[in-house]
């Protein structure tokens, strides 16, 4: 095992994480999505986080609002106050018109609520790794003692998982890939990851597994939407599960090899 981290810090890792919140049954990446999660079954939901143009960590997946939200343009341009202007509900369904873009701050602050656990993507607008953690860490280590075993840091970006390292380093985190070369195990070795985090389709080939389970990480890939799919990689030896689908894939919470 690689792994250093204090047993304090360790993660409650569940065997089932909600995509973005509960990305099937609601507005992804909103409060009421992570209700729902809550509602669902879900133990642990995952998020996107970036910053506004004021340099507040926002749950936003996008670079741009255009998708999720009625606004246009890119995250960085907007102010906490013009982002929480927009409706980030009305894409979904207009049951959920007028859902806001919630802050990092507002979300540690339901999911210690509702005890759901955070497994935090690190998404930074270009250029702004190293800033967005800083900020992110400034939102989130006060409430260390409340969110102890309940978040895990993810990232595709090595730059912010470095900060992170070198800033926090009891925080667990996870290096998220959609391809599995060379490099991936040296930079979990070297940024003493807790777990990797692959796109599943990289888990086709089960010495890809056998390899990264050798390496004493935990796997969590994304995104598994097909209970068949989930099983077996269950049954190969990955430790949780990425879900859009909780309504379906939450059956496997309990489940035992
Ligand atoms: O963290 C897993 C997954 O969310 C990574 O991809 O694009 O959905 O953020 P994406
Ligand atoms: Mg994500």
């Amino acid at each position: 095992m690689n792994n250093t981290l204090a047993p304090f810090f360790y993660p409650k890792l569940p065997i089932i994480i909600g995509h973005r919140g509960a990305y099937n049954s609601a507005p992804e990446n909103t409060l009421i999505s992570f209700r729902k999660a809550a509602q669902l079954g879900a133990k642990w939901i995952e998020i996107d986080v970036r910053l506004s143009s004021d340099k507040i960590p926002v749950v936003f997946h996008d670079d741009e609002v255009d998708r999720t939200t009625n606004g246009q343009g890119p995250v960085d341009r907007f102010t906490l106050e013009s982002l929480q202007e927009l409706d980030a509900g009305s894409h979904y369904h207009t049951d959920f018109s007028g859902e806001k873009v919630p802050t990092l701050l507002q979300t540690i602050t339901l999911c210690i609520e509702l005890n759901l656990g955070l497994n935090i993507e690190i998404k930074p607008n270009l250029g702004q790794a190293v800033e967005t953690v800083t900020a992110i860490l400034a939102t989130i280590n006060p409430f260390q003692e409340q969110l102890r075993g309940n978040v895990l840091f993810s990232s595709f970006n090595l730059l912010c998982l470095k900060k992170l390292v070198n800033l926090s380093p009891d925080w667990p985190r996870a290096l998220l890939v959609n391809d599995l070369n060379k490099d991936c195990l040296t930079h979990t070795k070297a940024l003493e990851c807790y777990a990797l985090n692959p796109n599943y389709n990289c888990l086709a080939n089960i010495e890809n597994i056998k390899s990264i389970l050798d390496s004493g990480l935990r796997i969590i890939p994304f995104t598994v939407n097909q209970i068949s799919i989930a099983k077996n990689l269950l049954r190969l030896g990955v430790h949780s599960i990425i879900t859009d689908d909780l309504e379906s894939l939450n059956s496997l919470k309990n489940y035992k090899i």
